[in-house]
């Protein structure tokens, strides 16, 4: 084996050691939860999923978004004027017999979409490990974790943000889920 093979080996090892203690070591229990309207958290989601095992729960809005990104924007605007948030399907676990919940988010107009936002008002999330996912069309994370900690306080947190359904985007989750 050449130093190389075996820096390799070694790191391979440190970061499946890592992400094992983050995702089903220590008997920690994971779920990720997430909103996706045009597939590219879903996509992040998925990836997750197969690098943490973590089952995923989909957060639906009982009145779905619209398909068209324009009318999408139209009923996104008047939801932010009026100040509501959209009803959505009640989840079916107990989220208290989990110690980390991953949460996936597409950043709408800085923030956590609205679903997501619902799930969040409505579900009392305290003392676990918050890791927020974002999927943004150029604006970064903006203003999500503070969304995230706002809505869900009491928690620890960790976040990580990609443009659309990110590049590399396993690489960059492994490296999150190591530190
Ligand atoms: C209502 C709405 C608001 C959006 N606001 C932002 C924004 O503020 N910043 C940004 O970078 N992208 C914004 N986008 C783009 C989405 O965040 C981006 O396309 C994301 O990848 C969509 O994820 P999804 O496919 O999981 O729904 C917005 C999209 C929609 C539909």
């Amino acid at each position: 084996m050449n130093r190389r093979s075996i820096l390799q080996t070694f790191l391979t090892g440190f970061l499946s050691a890592s992400i094992t203690s983050y995702a089903a070591g220590k008997d920690l229990k994971s779920l990720i939860v997430f909103y996706s309207r045009s597939g590219h958290t879903e996509t992040l989601a998925n990836t997750l999923a197969k690098l943490t095992g973590a089952e995923t729960i989909r957060i639906e809005s009982t009145s779905p978004y619209p398909t068209d990104y324009d009318a999408t924007i139209e009923r996104f605007k008047a939801e932010r004027a009026a100040n509501t948030l959209p009803a959505i399907y009640p989840i079916e676990k107990d989220l208290n017999s989990y110690d980390v919940i991953y949460i996936g988010s597409p950043t709408w107009g800085g923030h956590l979409c609205y679903p997501i936002q619902r799930f969040l008002q409505d579900t009392k999330l305290r003392g676990k490990t918050l890791m927020l996912f974002t999927s943004h069309g150029g604006s970064g994370e903006a203003s999500t974790l503070d969304d995230l900690q706002r809505l869900a306080p009491g928690n620890q947190y960790r976040n990580i943000a990609f443009y659309g359904s990110g590049f590399g985007a396993s690489k960059q989750f492994k490296h999150w889920l190591s530190i």
